[in-house]
């Protein structure tokens, strides 16, 4: 009796403890999630978020669009949203975009972050790196581009030669319903191949289409639930299985299509005559040899060079599917692009960049293309670097800031029909009309080349 009592009361004290213990643990966690969260008087307002998810649950699945837009209604164009211990703003609107795009544009300049992409880029290359290391890669990667033919007739004549095989390629379907899809990607991709590597690739080499594949899904991976899961938990998915490995493994085999690249390249590498970028970033990290602060290093040629590969040959693919998609839906237009070219083109020569100004229905309907197609809709994020203020919002250094590009290419306050095809919104009285709120590659110092930019370049490095 008395040792059952015994065991009893030890049982109820060993529980009491685990519970009392828990209790603790629950508090505190709780605590530091609070401090973690707490934001400054004047940030921006947003839904109410969960501890430790934050609104993860409200967004994460599918229509996410339909309920954040709902938000920006009742919240205004500042919106905050919390993903466990990310801080996101999401900027709509003009005149606020070019704020933080444009006027403020130091602020914004840094990139976040993001656990995936800090696992298979280390924050090197083109795209997300910061500081330092992003002002030399992007001025070494804009000054060799230009000088293996950007801006230049060179490039253009590249890009007529690779249209001359594309066609062929076409035609060898015979009028027969075909997918086109790998097709054009392997076309658009040869450009900068052509520029990163020194070479292009056959429509038929079975290798390079696998390469194509795995740039498309990589893509398409990063946007599913598996991934959004790993930039907010990475601490406890890094150890689940799902699509998130596959996006690492195919990340890894890039990276090693590309290392396999630079190997080659260092076989037959004569540093007074490169042939493309691996060759003179290759002649370039020779200058910076025991300089362990330099960001000219064998990574960094990978990750740029592997940012290239991938930036150069999903968006432009892309944007040609969308626009073939248009133009078959639209035949009248369709129509109307073929009697501009058989007028200023004709059969027997090539179209050219000169060629442009005298199209301003194909051009606008380019632009169309672009607007209804809006593959990158949130543009690429942002990271705030100094505390700042917008609109009267504080901002911290490293919110995440989002803009809105769909809001702004879809504002029914700026095109007369938002939501459909429709290439007037770039023409006045059969002229082609430039729109502000037009921004497919965003605008400010992280944008596509720009004229100005390319002059101030050095001519050699
Ligand atoms: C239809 C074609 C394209 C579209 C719509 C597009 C769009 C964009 C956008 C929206 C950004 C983010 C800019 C920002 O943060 O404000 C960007 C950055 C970038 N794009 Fe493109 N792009 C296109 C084609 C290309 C091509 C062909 C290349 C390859 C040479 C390229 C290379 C890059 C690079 C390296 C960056 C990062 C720039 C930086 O952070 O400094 N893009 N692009
Ligand atoms: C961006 O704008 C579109 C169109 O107004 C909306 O559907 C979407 O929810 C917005 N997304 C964010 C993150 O604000
Ligand atoms: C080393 O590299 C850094 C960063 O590129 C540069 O600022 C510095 O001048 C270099 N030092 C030498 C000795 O070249």
């Amino acid at each position: 009796m008395l040792a059952l009592l015994g065991s009893l009361a030890s049982a109820l004290w060993v529980e009491f403890h685990l519970r009392s213990l828990l209790l603790g643990v629950v508090v505190f966690l709780f605590f530091v999630d609070f401090r973690k969260r707490r934001r400054p008087k004047n940030y921006p307002p947003g839904p109410w978020s969960l501890p430790f998810l934050g609104n993860f649950f409200v967004l994460g699945f599918e229509e996410s669009h339909l309920v954040l837009q709902k938000f920006v209604k009742k919240y205004g164009n500042l919106l905050s949203l919390e993903f466990g211990d990310l801080h996101a703003v999401t900027v709509s609107g003009l005149p606020l975009i070019k704020e933080v795009l444009a006027n403020q544009d130091q602020n914004f300049v840094n990139r976040p972050k993001t656990p995936i992409r800090e696992r298979v880029f280390k924050n090197h290359g083109l795209i997300m790196s910061n500081g330092q290391e992003w002002k030399e890669q992007r001025r070494f990667a804009l000054t060799t581009l230009r000088n293996f033919g950007l801006g230049k007739k060179r490039l253009e004549e590249r890009i007529q030669e690779e249209a001359h095989h594309l066609i062929e390629a076409i035609e060898e379907e015979k009028g027969q319903p075909f997918d086109p899809h790998f097709k054009i990607n392997n076309a658009v991709s040869n450009i900068i191949c052509s520029i990163t590597f020194g070479e292009r690739f056959e429509y038929q080499d079975g290798q390079f289409q696998e390469l194509l594949k795995l740039l498309d899904e990589v893509t398409c991976l990063e946007t599913t639930k598996w991934c959004q899961l790993y930039d907010v938990f990475p601490w406890i998915m890094k150890f689940l299985p799902g699509l998130h490995q596959k996006l690492f493994s195919d990340w890894e085999k890039l990276k090693i299509f590309v290392s396999r690249m630079i190997e080659k390249h260092k076989r037959d590498w004569n540093p007074d005559e490169p042939r493309d970028f691996i060759d003179s970033y290759l002649r370039e990290m020779t200058k910076h040899t025991g300089n362990a602060t330099s960001s000219f290093h064998e990574e960094n040629l990978v990750c740029s060079t592997l940012d290239l590969f991938f930036a150069g040959t999903e968006t432009t693919s892309t944007t040609l599917r969308w626009a073939l998609l248009y133009l078959a839906i639209y035949p009248e237009i369709q129509e109307k692009v073929q009697a501009e070219i058989d007028r200023v083109v004709g059969q027997s020569r090539q179209p050219s960049l000169n060629d442009r100004e005298h199209m301003p229905y194909t051009n606008a309907v380019i632009h169309e293309v672009q607007r209804m197609g809006n593959i990158i809709p949130l543009n690429v994020p942002r990271e705030v670097m100094f505390d700042t203020t917008v609109a009267g919002y504080q901002l911290p250094k490293g919110t995440m800031i989002l803009t809105n590009l769909t809001a702004l290419h879809r504002d029914p306050a700026e095109w007369a029909t938002p939501e459909t095809f429709n290439p007037e919104h770039f023409l006045e009285n059969g002229q082609f009309k430039k729109r502000e709120a037009f921004l497919p590659f965003s605008i400010g110092k992280k944008t596509e080349v720009q004229e100005e930019e390319l002059k101030k370049l050095p001519t050699k490095l």
